[in-house]
């Protein structure tokens, strides 16, 4: 394990291997430390104007120094303006960078000096929890069936921020809740990477049952029987054609406070899509293990909630299944009928994610009476042709509870993008033969709308919002704190800062 730490000594003192500076555009490094020119790099100005450095967002330079008979490294990356509306993130990528350059180089050490924390739009602890986080997420690569030890992950041995004396305090606090936020990041990734022949639903249940021990927190698991015999339909259908049962897991935080409201966090669980009858084709099934990227998220957001103790009760629902082919697969035209006892016809069997979703969404209305839902879902490939690989969809048709979610999504980092939800898209989940279709009328289009459309089903009139991940979860590509071709963990960061702001 990393050991993330923070100092007010000036740089050059601390005893590592290298030394970072997040530089602003225009910043004179050589004004503000001279004893790089003096100690480190004597042409450091001119190096820099030579590969025309400027501190845009964006550069690096790392220059090996020769340094009292030992190797030191120089790294300088650049942070742009920091009144960019978008510097928060410039610096998370530059954090990240940071750890990245160390690894490739198989520095142990870094210190590094961080910006002035006053142009950033969250406080000095958040500095510190957002530092030490993104540079755990950086660090990440999933690398469990990677026998050579030289060829498994690098992990730095010490990182310390040099910060100014007044912020020390609060930023070493922000420091150790960064490590709570990135472990359970990290975790959930590791769930997500694990192929689906590992990570089954009998599996994630019984990894949440173990985080539910650690934690102190209760976990529930409904088996195949119960679910069943509950007339959880669309969780029974899914899972029909698996060798492995279906599963519905709860864990719970109840906080002190009497007559505190409830959270209910929901999440899409499907250990392998294949689609089912309506068979993916190639290219678009390989990646199908991090359909439960929902599921994981919102396990592992609670663990966090779960430490940093709100004042409200939280209850996470993992709908667990896998979508495969068999000669008991559930077919095209079948009708089913859910918890909440509206029906439904499968005209896509690879429309599965509502499917779940629907049962455990009711059974967090009904059981729960809670004040918000919230559900995470890899839901359709439409929302990532529509908004691309940064964003998460929102689909909410409360403003109030929209614009919650948005502030959290600026401080944690997990970006949102909201998609039109209101009652005129609603028909395109009816059906003649039941009271909904899973796969939507064609002419609407709107591929992520309908996902949700149909959800709205199930949720009463509970204030809702679906958080579609399908962009999101898996591969995104040039975030330097995610890892291309592997899960991002997205949504926890979102999901722990939706809840500590919370009032009711
Ligand atoms: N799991 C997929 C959605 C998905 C696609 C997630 C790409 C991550 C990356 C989902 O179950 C699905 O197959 N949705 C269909 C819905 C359609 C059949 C109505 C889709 O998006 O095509
Ligand atoms: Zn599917
Ligand atoms: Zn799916």
């Amino acid at each position: 394990m990393t050991n993330y730490v923070a100092s007010d000594k000036k740089i050059f003192t601390q005893d590592v291997q290298a030394y970072a500076f997040l530089m602003q555009e225009g910043d004179d490094l050589c004004a503000l430390y001279p004893q790089i020119e003096k100690d480190f790099f004597p042409h450091f100005n001119k190096l820099l104007k030579e590969k025309k450095f400027t501190g845009a967002k964006g550069q690096t330079l790392v220059i090996p120094c020769s340094v009292k008979n030992s190797i030191a490294y120089l790294i300088c990356v650049g942070i742009g303006k920091t009144a960019d509306k978008n510097g928060l993130e410039i610096f998370r990528n530059a954090c990240a960078t940071v750890i990245r350059t160390c690894q490739a180089q198989k520095i142990a050490s870094v210190a590094c000096a961080m910006p002035a924390f006053t142009a950033y739009p969250v406080s000095v602890e958040k500095m510190g929890e957002i530092f030490s986080s993104v540079c755990e997420m950086a660090h990440y690569k999933f690398d469990l069936f990677i026998t050579k030890e030289e060829d498994k992950t690098f992990y730095l041995s010490t990182v310390l921020a040099i910060v100014d004396k007044k912020n020390l305090k609060k930023f070493e606090e922000g420091i150790e809740q960064g490590i709570i936020v990135s472990q359970a990041v990290n975790r959930a990734r590791v769930w997500i990477d694990l192929p689906a022949n590992k990570m089954t639903p009998p599996e994630f249940a019984k990894r949440t049952l173990a985080l539910g021990k650690e934690y102190g927190l209760p976990v529930t698991v409904f088996e195949e029987k119960e679910i069943e015999k509950m007339g959880m339909g669309g969780l029974k259908a899914v899972g029909m054609g698996s060798q492995h049962d279906s599963h519905l897991v709860i864990m719970r935080y109840n906080c002190k406070k009497k007559n505190a409201p409830t959270i209910a966090l929901v999440g899409k669980g499907i250990t392998f899509d294949s689609g089912g009858l309506n068979i993916k084709p190639t290219g678009f099934m390989e990646t199908m293990k991090e359909d439960m990227s929902g599921a994981a998220a919102v396990m592992n957001a609670l663990t966090v909630i779960a430490q940093l103790k709100p004042d409200v009760n939280v209850v996470a629902v993992a709908a667990l299944a896998e979508n495969m082919v068999s000669g008991s697969a559930n077919h095209p035209g079948d009708i089913i009928t859910f918890y909440n006892g509206k029906t439904a016809v499968v005209g896509n069997t690879d429309a599965e994610g509502r499917l779940v979703l629907a049962d455990a969404l009711a059974y967090a209305d009904k059981e729960f009476k809670p004040a918000v839902i919230i559900d995470v879902a890899t839901l359709t490939g439409a929302c990532s042709h529509a908004i691309g690989p940064f964003f998460t969809g929102l689909l909410t048709q409360d403003d109030n509870l929209s614009e919650k979610i948005q502030a959290a999504a600026i401080t944690s980092g997990d970006a949102v993008w909201r998609l039109p939800l209101i009652d005129e898209y609603k028909v395109m989940v009816k059906s003649d033969l039941a009271d909904l279709c899973n796969d939507g009328k064609t002419k609407y289009y709107a591929g992520a709308t309908n996902g949700a459309c149909f959800l709205s089903n199930f949720v009463g009139d509970t204030s809702w919002a679906h958080l579609d991940i399908a962009p999101s979860a898996f591969d995104v590509p040039d975030k330097l704190y995610y890892r291309p071709n592997s899960a991002t963990g997205v949504g926890i960061r979102l999901l722990i800062d939706f809840v500590m702001a919370f009032k009711a």
